[in-house]
């Protein structure tokens, strides 16, 4: 049997209940926000992510997906979505848009040749922001805030928020003369990817997967010592905004990121759960003042960052937290007989853009497995179609629950559903947790964590 590629997954049941309740939330939220819906290409130019996530990284030398196309051009499916992202603002000329800043989020499938594992997988997919036109350290605070904030309404408690500062180009070069310096000595006791890396970009050896437990590694110089002034103020904002947010987060002054286009502030969001490990960060991002100039466009500066969809999916499950998800349909149809199943057709259609979840029997089922079947489905109310309904226009319905039966005028279906479903008593309790009382519907904010 053909079996998926090594590192992918189907999306099906539950598991897609979740991710789309996810995407929708992450949408409903972002719109909050006001930032637009880009999307970009799968593929793109081999070129751009050499140029964009820097060719020292791993991501780009060990892990992309490279092919030539028909015409002999080089194609690599997407690492990450930041490049396409830049390449799309140069080429749409949105630096030309006069009401800056430019606030964009994405979301989709990325491709990276990695070891598969728990929650790395070789196809996941990426719920992101972009901002350019800005240098606000405002604007990095409102970055990362989209991401606590998106943890905080699925009530997601044990995240730790890690940042630290790379610096501007001054204080890296800087940065970099003092690491030369520093590993010069130790190269015999470093991988060759890192005495490659010595020569191409020192900052990436301290990234290093392979070296990374080495003593050398952790008394090398610090990025905290050679910031300039500049970006000292530019981290005390952000650390002020995020205070003033109530946003806690920790300075980590070991975080540098796989990709080579941060500049000044890179945080991370990392699942506080115990046994997690290395795929405990959940989200990723930071300021790229110069990837606009680096890809050919204007220079602008930029922020983002990344949330994986599989990892919080994970952490949701191992914090036993249940997501919203409205389960069960509001009527089961059952056709008595062939002759009355085109009626029930039209009926079950008319009800379904009346805006009803509603499912028929398909299968021809007797009476008493269409009423297990409906069990199945937990739906709200059967509706029983005979030749005696159709003749006369009206449906036997039965409250699937309490098990009441009324006889209703068709023309009055729609009013008796209404009525009946917006009680109570079919909606789901909500399970924030917070004893808020509400009826766990998201159309209204009662201030819980749940909406
Ligand atoms: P990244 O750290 O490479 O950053 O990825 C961001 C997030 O994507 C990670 O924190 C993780 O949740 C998820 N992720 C990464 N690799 C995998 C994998 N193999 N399997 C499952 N999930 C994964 C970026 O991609 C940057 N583009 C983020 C960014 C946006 N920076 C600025 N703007």
């Amino acid at each position: 049997m053909i079996q998926k590629p090594k590192g992918t997954y189907d999306v099906f049941g539950d598991y897609g209940k979740k991710v789309l309740y996810l995407e929708m939330l992450f949408q409903s939220l972002i719109e909050k926000y006001n930032y637009e819906f880009l999307r970009t290409p799968i593929f793109e130019a081999t070129e751009l992510f050499h140029r964009g996530v820097g060719e020292t990284t791993d991501i780009v030398s060990k892990e992309t997906y490279d092919f030539l196309d028909r015409g002999e051009r080089k194609m690599t499916l997407r690492p990450e979505g930041t490049a396409g992202i830049v390449r799309s603002f140069i080429e749409n000329k949105m630096y030309g848009n006069p009401s800056m800043p430019v606030k964009t989020w994405y979301y989709g499938p990325m491709f990276r040749y990695e070891r598969p594992q728990a929650g790395r997988y070789r196809e996941f997919y990426q719920l992101g922001v972009e901002v350019f036109g800005t240098d606000d350290p405002l604007m990095d605070a409102e970055v990362i805030s989209i991401a606590v904030n998106f943890y905080k309404l699925l009530g997601l408690k044990d995240v730790k928020v890690r940042i630290n500062s790379l610096g501007d180009s001054e204080s890296r070069s800087n940065y970099r003369e003092a690491l030369l310096a520093y590993f010069k000595p130790h190269l015999d006791k470093l991988c060759s990817d890192c005495n490659e890396r010595y020569g191409k970009n020192p900052l990436r050896i301290l990234d290093c997967k392979v070296d990374h437990d080495l003593d050398i590694m952790k008394n090398a110089p610090k990025m905290s010592d050679y910031l300039s002034n500049e970006s000292i103020n530019h981290f005390e904002q952000v650390k002020d905004y995020l205070d003033a947010n109530g946003i806690s987060y920790i300075v980590d002054d070991t975080l540098v990121r796989g990709l080579d286009y941060y500049t000044n502030t890179v945080f991370e969001v990392e699942a506080d759960i115990p046994g997690f490990g290395a795929n405990s960060v959940l989200c990723a991002g930071g300021r790229y003042n110069h990837l606009v100039e680096n890809i050919g466009g204007p220079s602008t500066p930029g922020v983002g960052f990344a949330l994986g969809m599989e990892r919080l999916i994970n952490v949701l499950e191992a914090s036993n937290i249940s997501l919203n998800i409205e389960n069960g349909i509001d009527l089961y149809v059952i056709p008595m007989n062939e002759i009355v199943k085109s009626y029930a057709f039209d009926v079950t259609n008319k009800l379904r853009m009346s805006g009803f979840k509603v499912e028929l029997d398909y299968m021809n089922r007797n009476l008493k497995s269409n009423f297990k079947q409906a069990d199945r489905l937990s739906t709200k109310f059967v509706a029983i179609i005979g030749e005696d309904e159709m003749a006369n226009d009206y449906i036997t319905i039965k409250n699937n629950i309490t098990k009441e039966e009324d006889k209703i005028d068709t023309a009055y279906l729609v009013n008796y559903l209404d009525e009946k479903i917006g009680q109570e008593d079919y909606h789901e309790e909500c399970t924030c947790g917070d004893d808020c009382n509400c009826d766990g519907s998201h159309n209204h904010d009662c201030g819980c964590n749940h909406h």
